[in-house]
């Protein structure tokens, strides 16, 4: 779906976002010219229908204020267009045709649409939508823009310890915070934050990658699998799967998931080969987990300087099972193989982590060293106090 040459760009943050879908150019341009009449109105005209229906829905729907759709040429697409915009709740759908067919407008606004156009336009009828639609807007603020903030765990090596302090990030994050969390275990294909969290699932994560078009909220509810601490959890599958999910269905998932949750936490494994897709986007925060080894080090400088270089506190690096007066490492040889200083030293704990093993209790359940490193990890992240206004503070579990 490209847009049309014309994007009449007001720069004004108030302004109202609308998307004008019309194949036929002759109508989009009259409906455009109705809309310029709006003094603060942001439109972008598109010429074709979108190709990949779902996907492109969701992202008209999640950018735009308005999207204004043309029911001439392919009413049945422009239909599908419609009903899927006004599924996602997020904008004020439209819509216009030159035919005077009750029975059409009455479909359309069953789906949701608000308005239904017969061209040629009134101007006066145009502009009294364009106000019910700011109303709205003003009125629904937080359904028009919210997406989860994005924690990505990634490890310089296998064995760092990237499922144990994901798991153990994600669940003190959904207790502390009282903030809708899902952990997505991605350390495919053989993901094991299931095993971690002691919880049985029915479907796993594979579930969601192979079926990306249908993947919504729907799908998104019916497998995820819910920790008795309320954290929501996506795990890998038990089987071997042998093909990688395509970038496109990993995108779809964030997407999804960070829609419907206030945080979402992805054991990434060591998968750089997922470097391209949305799970390291600029709006992502990334853990890199290593621990005082030649090789983790090694690996941990290359990933830096070759995909994190640019990124500053979006980039927080986690030293595991530190031990104070290494034997091999001192604190200057690891920040310069690091590139940086480490934000996070995790400490070895042996004992608490066998205790884990063996009762399958997760270590932030528990007091430990590492528990405590755990929480002033989740408390910065999300923007914790203690205690604030009576309210169950973060360190309420250390009292
Ligand atoms: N800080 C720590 N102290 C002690 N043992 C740890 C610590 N972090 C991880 N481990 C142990 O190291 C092993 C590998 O950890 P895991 O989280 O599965 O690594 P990864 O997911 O990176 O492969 C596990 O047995 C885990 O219990
Ligand atoms: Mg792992």
């Amino acid at each position: 779906m490209s847009p049309a040459p014309r994007d009449t760009a007001i720069p004004d943050e108030s302004a109202l976002t609308v998307a004008l879908v019309g194949p036929d150019e002759q109508l989009r341009k009259a409906v455009a010219l109705a809309l310029s009449g709006h003094p603060s109105l942001r439109l972008q005209e598109f010429s074709t229908f979108p190709p990949n229906v779902d996907r492109l829905h969701h992202r008209l729907a999640q950018q735009n204020d308005v999207v204004i759709v043309e029911v001439e040429g392919d009413p049945e697409r422009a239909f599908e267009l419609a009903e899927g915009l006004c599924a996602s709740g997020r904008t004020y759908v439209m819509a216009y045709s030159t035919r005077v067919d009750m029975r059409l407008a009455v479909r359309f606004m069953r789906a949701g649409v608000r308005e239904f156009f017969t061209l040629p336009l009134d101007p006066a009828e145009v502009s009294a939508a364009l106000m019910r639609a700011s109303t709205r807007r003003a009125t629904h603020p937080q359904e028009v823009k919210k997406t989860g903030k994005l924690f990505v765990f990634l490890g310089s090596k296998g064995g760092c310890g990237v499922t144990t302090l994901a798991s153990n990030f994600a669940l003190a994050l959904a207790q502390e915070s009282d903030s809708t969390t899902l952990l997505i275990d991605l350390g495919l294909p053989l993901g094991d934050v299931a095993i971690n969290l002691g919880i049985v699932t029915e479907y796993s994560v594979n579930t969601a990658l192979e079926n990306p078009a249908r993947l919504d909220v729907n799908l998104l509810a019916t497998i995820v699998a819910k920790h008795s601490s309320g954290l929501s959890v996506l795990a890998a599958s038990t089987d071997l799967s042998e093909t990688e999910p395509p970038k496109d269905a990993i995108d779809k998932l964030l997407e999804v998931t960070r829609d419907n949750y206030d945080f979402v936490v992805v054991d990434a494994g060591s998968r750089v080969d997922l470097m391209r897709s949305a799970l390291f986007e600029v709006s992502s925060t990334v853990y890199l987990v290593t621990q005082a080894g030649i090789s983790e080090l090694r690996n941990a400088n290359r990933m830096i300087s070759k995909f994190f270089a640019t990124r500053k506190e979006s980039l927080q690096i986690v030293l595991n099972r530190y031990q104070t007066n290494d034997p091999l490492f001192d604190e200057a040889q690891i920040t310069k193989a690091l590139t940086r200083p480490a934000q996070w030293k995790v400490p070895d704990d042996y004992a608490s982590a066998r205790r884990k093993r063996e009762t399958a209790a997760p270590m932030v359940m528990g007091d430990s060293a590492i528990s405590e490193t755990i929480r002033l990890m989740v408390r910065t992240a999300a923007g914790l106090l203690p205690g604030k206004n009576g309210k169950k503070g973060f360190f309420s579990f250390l009292r």
